[in-house]
């Protein structure tokens, strides 16, 4: 991993890099190109599905108002040749319910917290069989809708989603999960 400092003492050439494109020298490697500049503190969502970091920042209820810097990578190449979206939040580490709901959008996702420029933590989001009260059935007339009980899904397909509610069988997929954040 390359710290701040290392970071900017590997910049060569480039006597005003532009901040969402940098080329640094890799220890060792060769060159490599980071697209946003790595944060002090904070949460990287990496290896979001390409064209979806902004269903990302919906689900989390980020929209910039709450003063967090926030930096959105989309459609950038991975390691593996890929596209994949990148969303960094900085100050703001999330919370283990938060991460559940990046596993609906982004399957693929891997979440970084971030202390001090190191990654303490990192976990890659997994999507359980069944969710249970993280969003309600669509459907007005379930009666997870009208009764005091947990809304429960048993998910039938990761990507693109497909959950099935169990109490009234009601289909719902990304959109309708999107609708309500
Ligand atoms: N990161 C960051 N700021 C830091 C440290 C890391 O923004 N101070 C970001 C990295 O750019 C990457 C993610 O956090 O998007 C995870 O970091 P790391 O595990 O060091 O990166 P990789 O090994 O490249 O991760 P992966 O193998 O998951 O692609």
């Amino acid at each position: 991993m390359i710290s701040l400092s290392g970071f900017r003492q590997g910049i060569k050439n480039e006597t005003c890099p532009s901040p969402d494109r940098v080329k640094v020298l890799s220890k060792g490697t060769g060159p490599k190109e980071l697209y946003v500049k790595k944060i002090r503190n904070g949460t990287v969502i990496d290896h979001i599905l390409a064209g979806h970091a902004l269903d990302v920042l919906k689900i989390l209820g980020i929209d910039g108002r709450e003063g967090h810097i926030v930096s959105v990578a989309m459609n950038v190449i991975s390691k593996k040749q890929n596209k994949k979206d990148i969303v960094k939040v900085e100050n703001r580490e999330l919370k283990p319910g938060e991460v559940d709901k990046i596993a609906l959008i982004a399957p693929s996702a891997t979440i970084s917290i971030i202390r001090d420029y190191e990654v303490a933590e990192k976990t890659r989001v997994k999507l359980p069989d069944s969710i249970r009260g993280i969003v309600r059935c669509s459907n007005p007339a379930c009666v997870s809708n009208a009764e005091p009980v947990e809304p429960k899904f048993s998910v039938e397909r990761q990507d693109p989603l497909r959950l099935r509610c169990y109490y009234c069988v009601r289909i719902m997929e990304k959109t309708d999960v999107l609708k309500q954040f």
